[in-house]
């Protein structure tokens, strides 16, 4: 069954009952949004992932919610076909309720239909604010990356029993709570098919196995345009890095021989405007005839 891309569809968008799994990637700008639509995925996702991929920065934690609603201005920019997801940052959805609608609402004003946050059943209070106001919810949990401090690192989660079980009683939580998907990262297989079993929401799983109702990567993890550090849930899809600097080093030759630009990518002066600049021939005032070329 395939999925319509609105909120009520991805919310219907179950594998137990038929449906296709969901597809979802980061996109961070314009021309990748744009990418993301010609390859049809059901979600785009704005992630605060950008602080570390495109921002260089070493967590999650440096990213504010007008950074957040700067780019997913851009994406929205590209006119996706895709549901698109605003990612709250951290500290967007912390002091308090009212605050916490103020900044999802700036989310939907950029381009999102709806907004992800991070967190289980503690966040439910903001959460059933931000419902209220009409915005849609995913929530997520399992290896928040924003409680990368709290958890000693970006540590796999749900690895014992009682965890598992936790993690079970916080999705159904949020369920209740009014969000329309979860996301599950960096947990086992079993964890993941276990929240997706206990939930009537989509879940849509990083690292949590092939058992969920979808799947999220980061883009340039895709693509492999970030070659430093691979994950063991990454699939590399392409050397984007490798061909990129392929690219660039053949440019910078062509520059330096003096093979780019060429004829065909040079706009000729006119005849006119060469003659008016008096540069026909040797020097200024040459006559026509004199012309080289
Ligand atoms: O910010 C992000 O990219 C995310 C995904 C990893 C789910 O939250």
């Amino acid at each position: 069954m395939t999925i319509t891309r609105t909120i009520p569809g991805i919310r219907a968008a179950k594998r137990r009952n038929g449906s296709d799994p969901l597809v979802m990637v980061t996109a961070y700008d314009a021309p990748s949004a744009r990418v993301a639509t010609e390859a049809e995925v059901d979600l785009i996702l704005v992630g605060d992932s950008l602080a570390m991929v495109v921002l260089g920065y070493e967590d999650t934690l440096q990213v504010t919610i007008d950074d957040m609603a700067y780019h997913t201005a851009a994406v929205a920019r590209a006119g996706p076909t895709a549901v698109v997801v605003g990612d709250m940052p951290w500290m967007s959805f912390h002091v308090s309720a009212e605050a916490t609608v103020t900044n999802a609402a700036k989310l939907i004003r950029a381009g999102a239909s709806c907004i992800k946050m991070e967190g289980g059943s503690k966040r439910i209070p903001m959460i059933e604010a931000i419902v209220a106001a009409e915005v849609p919810v995913m929530a997520h949990i399992g290896l928040t990356p924003q409680s990368a401090n709290v958890m000693g690192g970006f540590k796999i989660q749900g690895r014992e029993a009682e965890a598992v079980g936790q993690m079970i009683e916080e999705a159904r939580l949020l369920e209740e709570a009014g969000c329309f998907a979860l996301v599950i990262e960096g947990v086992p297989d079993l964890a993941g098919r276990l929240v997706t079993e206990a939930i009537d929401i989509p879940t849509i799983g990083i690292g949590a196995g092939p058992e969920t109702d979808g799947q999220v990567l980061v883009y340039h993890d895709i693509i492999g345009l970030e070659n430093r550090f691979k994950p063991k849930f990454v699939r590399r899809y392409d050397k984007a890095f490798e061909s990129q600097t392929a690219a660039l080093a053949a440019y910078a030759a062509d520059v330096r021989s003096g093979a780019f630009p060429a004829e065909n990518e040079t706009y000729a002066a006119s005849d006119e405007l060469t003659e008016a600049l008096g540069l026909y021939g040797s020097g200024p005032g040459a006559a026509p005839d004199d012309r080289a070329n």
